[in-house]
């Protein structure tokens, strides 16, 4: 997806425009008790230095009220590289502050709520994934950047959503490791001709969807368009009509304007691109990931405020998960 530069990020945001953008999301109550910390979060960033990556699971009125820089994992680390400020709040999970850390050594990088993980990122350790490379010599290991950076020190190549098919062919061999998704690994595999020995990792959002609940959806919706995050079981992903990372169910949504669609993935991606695309509805099948949910317009203030929690990455290991991210960004 071309990261969107949200209104949020104009240098002095109005937040009466701010709230015209998302009213069809959030309840003027609501906006009432988020205006505020709106306020006082764009007061803070220019006084700090900093700027907030957002994931495009983060609420509206974080995605669309104070980031400046919104995207799928991959997007969040491209654009992590070309940041020209002291500080990065990072307003999504741990794993993606590490990311950003990586790519900026020297910089400040701040996480709301340190507590905000990723089922992915716990399934997996470095000691499993020398393991594997024992159990597979030779071969080489991709990593799913849902993981730790201690884990990202032990792979040859990254990956995300939004690349894993051309990371796999890259290495022109006709069998690779990826871990620790299994489902995003089948569903690679299922369309390109490489053999991918995977983990047994799996997103506890993306996890729940079944072909029962499209099924389920298309009789109670007639034409719905079905978008499924890779992360979802490889059955979900058949049955849909369309799967991509968030940044390419976005995209879709931009391109092909459908009338009906649901995207089957985490909760507030619907409200964020409902925001732009008045014209489509969206059906709302909720599953809520609890990590991402961890941020809120309080604790990005806060983080703001005292300087809290800085993301920090032992120097040998930041070095070494540097080269698999860095060569997945040249790819
Ligand atoms: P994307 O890279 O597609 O944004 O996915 C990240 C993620 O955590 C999905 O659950
Ligand atoms: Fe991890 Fe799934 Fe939450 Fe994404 S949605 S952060 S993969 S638990």
């Amino acid at each position: 997806m071309p990261v969107s530069a949200p209104a949020a990020a104009a240098a002095r945001p109005d937040p009466a425009a701010i709230y015209e953008r998302v009213r069809r999301v959030i309840p003027p109550m609501e906006w009432a008790s988020f205006a505020d910390d709106v306020a006082a979060i764009h007061e803070l960033k220019r006084q700090k230095n900093a700027v907030i990556l957002a994931h495009n699971y983060q609420t509206p009125e974080i995605f669309h009220g104070v980031a400046d820089i919104v995207g799928d994992s991959l997007a969040l680390a491209r654009e992590a590289t070309r940041v020209d400020a002291d500080v990065i709040v990072l307003a999504g999970v741990h794993f993606m502050a590490e990311t950003a850390k990586i790519l900026n050594p020297d910089k400040t990088v701040l996480i709301p709520d340190p507590a905000a993980g990723c089922s992915l990122a716990e399934s997996i350790t470095p000691a499993d994934v020398r393991l594997v490379r024992e159990r597979h010599p030779g071969l080489p290991v991709i990593t799913y950047v849902n993981t730790s950076a201690a884990v990202k020190a032990e792979s040859d190549i990254c990956c995300t959503s939004g690349n894993a098919k051309k990371i796999v062919e890259s290495f022109g061999l006709p069998e690779v490791v990826m871990v620790p998704d299994e489902y995003l690994a089948r569903n690679v595999a299922a369309e390109t001709s490489v053999k991918i020995i995977a983990w047994k990792g799996h997103c506890e959002v993306h996890e729940r969807f079944t072909p029962d609940d499209i099924a389920e959806m298309r009789r109670a919706w007639p034409g719905v368009v079905v978008l499924a995050h890779p992360e979802c079981p490889p059955e979900v992903v058949a049955a849909a009509d369309f799967s991509g990372s968030t940044a390419r169910m976005s995209e879709f949504v931009g391109a092909q304007r459908p009338q009906r669609v649901v995207l089957l993935t985490e909760c507030s991606m619907s409200d964020n691109v409902a925001v732009n695309h008045p014209e489509v509805e969206f059906v709302r099948p909720c599953n809520l990931c609890p990590h991402m949910k961890r941020i809120t317009l309080a604790n990005i203030r806060r983080c703001l405020e005292l300087g809290e929690h800085e993301v920090t990455v032992p120097a040998d290991v930041l070095e070494r998960a540097r080269v698999p991210v860095e060569r997945m960004l040249a790819v």
